[in-house]
């Protein structure tokens, strides 16, 4: 019989292209049909046929509360009665700004928006405003949404896909965007030797998430931070996946390193469409109303999804919060890692914070050159292995995973024992 997912999907290539509303959803790069779902709670959501899957995805990275947590959703629901959207200031944008910049000492300012790719398209603007120069300075394997001047070899979707950079980008656009690879210092003295005075921005992901998960190594953003302030550069931290995930002071509070702006997103929206960028003031100042460089949006500042956010972010403040997520997700990456060690395969994992990365390699990748060296036929098998018994892993061998605060021992229990039953027999 033919499962009503198979059906859906088929339908939805009809409607949709690629029958998904963004790619890496597709299954590409591990094959087989994309999972429809209907219906989640904490740790576990229902696809379209009723059967369950443990989620380590969380709608890659927002859901750090897991699946439909009652305050978000009574948050969500109260402002829904009160009006959906009102294209005019609200109280509770006050609330988060507020919280933001209390929460990110780098943060002076903030303006609200919808999506993270909003959030990456304006600090390039900003930056470029601010500066008056062109050129900005991206680090392969590292995705900052699909803004025109950073689909140029961006992960993601664009990795997975062998596809280094989208048709329809100019070249005359992708040409001020320099591409170095992810922890190489050398690369980046030597580029700002060449381009500095040129050079508006750099935006890095402080940890990459995009090219599987890669560490920042230990000197490598306090280099570009000193490159930045030499050459009056801005220094953007793309946080719309670090940022809430790997602490509450995000990855620039792990690191102490503080960038001149900040995009975030994801955790922000606690499952709503809301990211956010901010950071210096005399640079968020350049910004419309108030400065020449324009930047709006209809739905920016959503009550509903501004209403997610805060109960999120209210959430993750309770003391303690970030040792027990990090501790979990450290116990699975270190359970996966032990199971495999047993049965003499070729495997390696690390999290930072809530965050985590899995490698069919013999060790961590650093830079997004390693990284392609790991064994994505592994990935795969293991992928779908893990799927049938009910465990959801993102669908490429090159995302990080997530663990939220719902998942608990059960959970772990349940993930370690399929891992062992699929490795047992590899
Ligand atoms: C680091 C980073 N920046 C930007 C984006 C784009 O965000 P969005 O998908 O909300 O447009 C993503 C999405 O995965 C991301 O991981």
């Amino acid at each position: 019989m033919t499962s009503r997912n198979h059906q859906l999907f088929e339908q939805s290539q009809h409607y949709i292209p690629g029958g998904v509303n963004s790619p890496v959803r597709a299954f590409k790069s591990v094959g087989g049909d994309p999972i429809f779902f209907q219906r989640g709670e904490g740790a576990y959501f229902w696809d379209a046929d009723g059967k369950s899957y443990i989620d380590y995805v969380g709608s890659w990275g927002p859901l750090i509360l897991g699946h439909a947590h009652p305050d978000v959703v009574k948050a969500v629901q109260i402002a829904a009665q009160n009006g959906l959207t009102f294209g005019a200031p609200t109280e509770a944008e006050l609330e988060i700004a507020k919280l933001i910049c209390q929460l990110l000492p780098s943060v002076e300012q903030v303006r609200l928006v919808s999506s993270g790719t909003e959030a990456g398209m304006s600090v390039i603007r900003l930056a470029r405003g601010f500066t008056g120069r062109s050129k900005i300075i991206k680090f392969e394997g590292c995705y900052h949404g699909h803004d025109d001047s950073l689909l140029v070899k961006a992960g993601s979707g664009a990795l997975t896909f062998g596809n280094p950079s989208s048709a329809g980008v100019p070249a005359e656009t992708a040409g001020h965007t320099i591409v170095l690879d992810y922890n190489d210092i050398t690369g980046i003295e030597e580029a700002f030797n060449k381009w500095g005075q040129e050079v508006a921005a750099v935006i890095v992901e402080p940890v990459a998430g995009n090219m599987n998960l890669i560490a920042p190594k230990v000197d490598f953003l306090a280099r570009l931070r000193t490159l930045c302030t030499q050459h009056g550069s801005v220094l953007i931290f793309d946080e719309v996946m670090t940022g809430f995930r790997v602490g509450l002071g995000c990855a620039q509070g792990l690191y102490q390193i503080k960038p001149d702006l900040t995009a975030l997103g994801k955790v922000i929206g606690g499952g709503m469409p809301m990211a956010a960028f901010g950071g210096r003031r005399d640079i968020m100042q350049c910004l419309a109303p108030l400065g020449p460089v324009y930047q709006a949006g209809t739905l920016s500042g959503n009550p509903v999804a501004v209403a997610a956010g805060l109960a999120t972010l209210k959430q993750v403040q309770i003391p303690g919060f970030y040792e027990k997520l990090g501790n979990r997700t450290q116990q699975l990456v270190d359970g996966i890692t032990a199971i495999a060690k047993k049965h003499g395969i070729d495997f390696c994992a690390q999290s930072i914070g809530g965050m985590f990365g899995l490698y069919f390699s013999k060790d961590i990748p650093t830079s997004f050159a390693e990284v392609m060296r790991c064994d994505k036929a592994a990935f795969n098998r293991f992928f779908h292995a893990m799927l049938e018994e009910g465990v959801y892993f993102a669908p490429s061998a090159f995302e990080a995973g997530f663990v939220s605060s719902m998942h608990g021992d059960n959970e772990l229990d349940k993930t370690l024992s399929v891992a062992e039953k699929i490795f047992k027999s590899w």
